[in-house]
This record gives structure tokens, C-alpha cells and sequence, in this order.
């Protein structure tokens, strides 16, 4: 990390990852800058495509410092998107409107042979002259969070070359042709580490690990496709950069939870919305900061049931090492109010 102590030290977020319990906790959402954001749609016009958006260091840098001017989130978190990686590797990727994400599907050996790992985050350099840039804008307290798709949800979508409600397609493959998913997966390990110490050097105080995918996988798979390339990851980037902070989120784990924390190194875990939070207090917290896990469709319907949920969170999870957040990203209908409800109900809280 680039800055020394003092810098950091205002910086709830880092103090957790660090070890701390902080109170009120620490707050950011996942996909804090989208679609529900009128700002947002407003600048994602102006740049034509959405990795238009993601490649313009200028734009994407106004679009990540959006929600922290109107709500004061405790974090900001790099604007990109996962699959900027297989793009980098040479698989294009397109983001068609209403559709979602596009790239030519992956059906053979050959294809993965041929991906690019060398000069892979030269070709990101935009995404990290992004993150030097947001630093330089940032207010000093706010910490900066970097990210990459985890290899496992990233491999689903250049196996698919689609979104899938199940990812039976990478599911098969990895069956089918295990010696060259591992193959897939060693790539994606190697230019993740590489893009994650690029954006740690650049400036981010902490990176995410996205598993959005983790939860449709067997327990033998999810050894081989979750932990195992995570833990790579983990010990990858902190050979580069020692003590880098490393969030993981293994949607859907369900009691995998335990081990992926155990057994990856990473200092907080995200949780989905389906967590037990006294499972989380008793099993998970006693090892790393936990992060989440309030139900995204509440930022929808707001009211006395997001209060409930944000009052459970706190009582069962705010005494130990806590950051506030949903249990997955807010969706296009979230409500602007909703976020502003969150925050101050969490930082009303009392123990
Ligand atoms: O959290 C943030 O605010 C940072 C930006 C961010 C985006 N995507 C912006 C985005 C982050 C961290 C992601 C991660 C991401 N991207 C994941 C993992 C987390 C998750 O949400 O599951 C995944 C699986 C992707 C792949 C992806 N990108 C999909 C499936 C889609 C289409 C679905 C959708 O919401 O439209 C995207 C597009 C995308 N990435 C948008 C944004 C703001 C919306 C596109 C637009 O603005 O037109």
C-alpha cells in the first residue's frame, strides 16, 4: 500500500479489516453506483457503452464518487466490472441493452489455450489509472475498495457466454473437462493476483473477491473451483503486497461459509441475505469481519420491514467486527429513500 498509517487510520473500514470492532459500523452496498441512481444514468448516457463507461478513467470516477457525495457511504468502490478480465484475456465481451452480459461462448481446449495472461492488466490500464484517480478525489476517511470476479463466476460466464439461472453450462464443462477448466482457472488466479496488486498499488486500501456463482456448486466443487482458487488469490497478492486486506463474497455457501473462512485467508466475509446472523456471530465473526447481509429487495420496500432487519443485524452482529451492507447489490428498483433510511437507522444505533 502506497500511504502510510496515519492516512488509513481515520478509515472505519480499514480499522475492521484490521481487527477492530467499530460502532455504528461501517457502511457500503454492493452496486452502491447503478441504475438506481438518476446521477448514474445521467453519466452511463453520456459514455455510450457500459465498458465505455467502465475504460473512461474521467466518467468512471464521476460515477464512483456519486453515491458517496449523496449518501456518505464509508466506502467507495472502484467502478469496472468483472468481466473486464475475460476481456482482457482476448474474449470480447458486450453488454447489450436489457440483456446483460454477451461474450462468444468458450467450447474448446484451444480457446482456453490461447488466452492472453501476459500484458492482460497492461490492457486494464485505464480501470487503474480509475483508481488513482478516485483516490486523489476521495475524501481522506473514505476507503477505497478495488475488486475482481472471483475465477469460478468469472469461468461461468466465458463457459456460458451469458448469464444462466443455474450455470449448468460451466457446471458440465468442469465435469466433463476438468483438466482444462483447472487449465481456465490457473489463467483467471494469475491475471486476477496481477489486477489486484495493480489496483492496491494504485491506491485501494482493500479488494473484494465476487463469488456471485459460489452457491450452485457441490462440496467437492466448491473445494476445487471456490476455495482453492481463492486461497491462490489470497496468498498471490500478499506475496506481492504484504498484509493486503481481502474481502471474500461466496454467495450462497450456506454451511460452506465456515470453511471458505477458514481456510482462504481472507479478513471479512460477504454474506447473502439467507446467512443466520447468529450463525454468523457464533462460526464466522469469531474469525474474520463479517459484511452484510440485509435482504436487497428492502431497499424496494423500505418501511417497518427494513427497519426490523436493520435492527436485527445490529443486535446480533454489531457488537463484533461488523460492515454494513446488503446481502447482495441493489437492483435498478431500489429507492433512493430506502439507502437514506439504512444509513440512518444504523447510525442511530445503540447497543
Ligand atoms: O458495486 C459497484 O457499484 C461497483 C461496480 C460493479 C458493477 N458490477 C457495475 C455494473 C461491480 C462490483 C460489479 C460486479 C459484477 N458484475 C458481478 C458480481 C457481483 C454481482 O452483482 O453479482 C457480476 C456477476 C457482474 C456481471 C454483470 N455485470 C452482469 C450479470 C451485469 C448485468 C446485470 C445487470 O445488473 O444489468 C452487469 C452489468 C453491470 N455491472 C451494471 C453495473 C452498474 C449495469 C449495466 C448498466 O449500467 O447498463
Amino acid at each position: 500500500m502506497s500511504e502510510g498509517q496515519n492516512a488509513t487510520a481515520d478509515r472505519k473500514l480499514v480499522r475492521v479489516l484490521d481487527g477492530e470492532s467499530v460502532f455504528p459500523p461501517p457502511i457500503w452496498l454492493m452496486r452502491q453506483a447503478g441504475r438506481y441512481l438518476p446521477e448514474y444514468r445521467a453519466t452511463r448516457a453520456e459514455a455510450g457503452s457500459f465498458l465505455d463507461l467502465c475504460y473512461n478513467p474521467e466518467l468512471a470516477t464521476e460515477v464512483t464518487l456519486q453515491p458517496i457525495r449523496r449518501f456518505g457511504f464509508d466506502a467507495a468502490i472502484l467502478f469496472s466490472d468483472i468481466l473486464v478480465i475475460p476481456d482482457a484475456l482476448g474474449r470480447k465481451v458486450r453488454f447489450s441493452e436489457g440483456h446483460g452480459p454477451q461474450l462468444d461462448p468458450i467450447t474448446t481446449d484451444e480457446e482456453i489455450d490461447r488466452l492472453r495472461v501476459d500484458g492482460a492488466v497492461e490492457r486494464l490500464a485505464p480501470v487503474i489509472e480509475t483508481v488513482g484517480r478516485i483516490r486523489a478525489a476521495l475524501p481522506e476517511e473514505v476507503t477505497l475498495l478495488g475488486f475482481c470476479g472471483a475465477p469460478w463466476t468469472v469461468a461461468t460466464y466465458m463457459i456460458a457466454g451469458e448469464g444462466t439461472p443455474d450455470q449448468a453450462p460451466a457446471r458440465l464443462f468442469a465435469y466433463r473437462n476438468e483438466a482444462a477448466f483447472a487449465k481456465l482457472m490457473e489463467k483467471l488466479v494469475a491475471s486476477s493476483v496481477d489486477y489486484l496488486v495493480a489496483q492496491l498499488e494504485a491506491g485501494a486500501d482493500a479488494v473484494q473477491v465476487f463469488d456471485t456463482w459460489a452457491g450452485v456448486l457441490d462440496e467437492v466443487s466448491f473445494r476445487k473451483w471456490v476455495i482453492e482458487p481463492t486461497r491462490a488469490i489470497v496468498d498471490g497478492v500478499r506475496a506481492k503486497v504484504p498484509g493486503a486486506r481481502i474481502i471474500g463474497f461466496p454467495r450462497g455457501s450456506g454451511l460452506l461459509y465456515t470453511d471458505f473462512v477458514a481456510e482462504t485467508g481472507v479478513n471479512a466475509v460477504g454474506m447473502d441475505w439467507t446467512v443466520p446472523r447468529e450463525f454468523a456471530r457464533d462460526r464466522l465473526q469469531p474469525n474474520v469481519a463479517v459484511q452484510g447481509n440485509i435482504d436487497p429487495l428492502l431497499m424496494i420496500e423500505g418501511g417497518a420491514a427494513l427497519d426490523a432487519s436493520v435492527d436485527d443485524l445490529v443486535e446480533k452482529l454489531g457488537r463484533g467486527r461488523l460492515i454494513a451492507n446488503l446481502g447482495h447489490g441493489i437492483t435498478p428498483q431500489g429507492r433512493i429513500e430506502n439507502v437514506e433510511r439504512f444509513i440512518r437507522r444504523v447510525r442511530d444505533a445503540r447497543l
